[in-house]
């Protein structure tokens, strides 16, 4: 990664593939490089319609993985401790793909983003 000044935060997440049989689940944008200040979205696509959660994880740099929320089709999504709505929305628009705005970038929000699926 590039050194980062204090207008410039990093984000980068993996792409991840076919977990488990007929799974395919894939985020994208792969990196990102944005200004304090700005929002950014991340977009999280499953083909596995059963997977009914869809969850947004955050790892800071040389940290351990942290849940953000949980979204489902149906109800609203739920927030760990810390994390908020304000900061970052989730729109659940089918239960194959979840939006995920991040809004006020600061360089607190430098980190790995990952997404996830699961029955329950
Ligand atoms: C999901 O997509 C993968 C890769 O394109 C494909 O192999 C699989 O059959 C699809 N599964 C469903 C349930 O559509
Ligand atoms: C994020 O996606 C929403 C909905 O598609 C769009 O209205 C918004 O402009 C996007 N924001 C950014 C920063 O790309
Ligand atoms: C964005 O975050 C900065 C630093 O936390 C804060 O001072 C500012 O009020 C926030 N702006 C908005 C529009 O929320």
């Amino acid at each position: 990664l590039p050194s980062l000044g204090e207008t410039a935060i990093v984000f980068c997440f993996l792409r991840q593939k076919s977990v488990g049989v007929a799974l395919y689940i894939e985020q994208w944008p792969g990196k990102i490089l944005q200004r304090a200040g700005d929002s950014l979205n991340i977009s999280c696509y499953q083909n596995y319609s059963n997977l009914a959660y869809m969850f947004w994880y955050q790892q800071p740099p040389k940290k351990g993985l942290k849940l953000i929320v949980s979204s489902t089709s149906w109800r609203h999504n739920s927030y760990e401790h810390g994390y908020s709505e304000a900061k970052f929305e989730v729109t659940r628009e089918s239960s194959f793909y979840a939006l995920m705005t991040i809004k006020n970038l600061t360089s607190k929000d430098e980190a790995t983003y990952f997404c996830a699926a699961s029955e329950r």
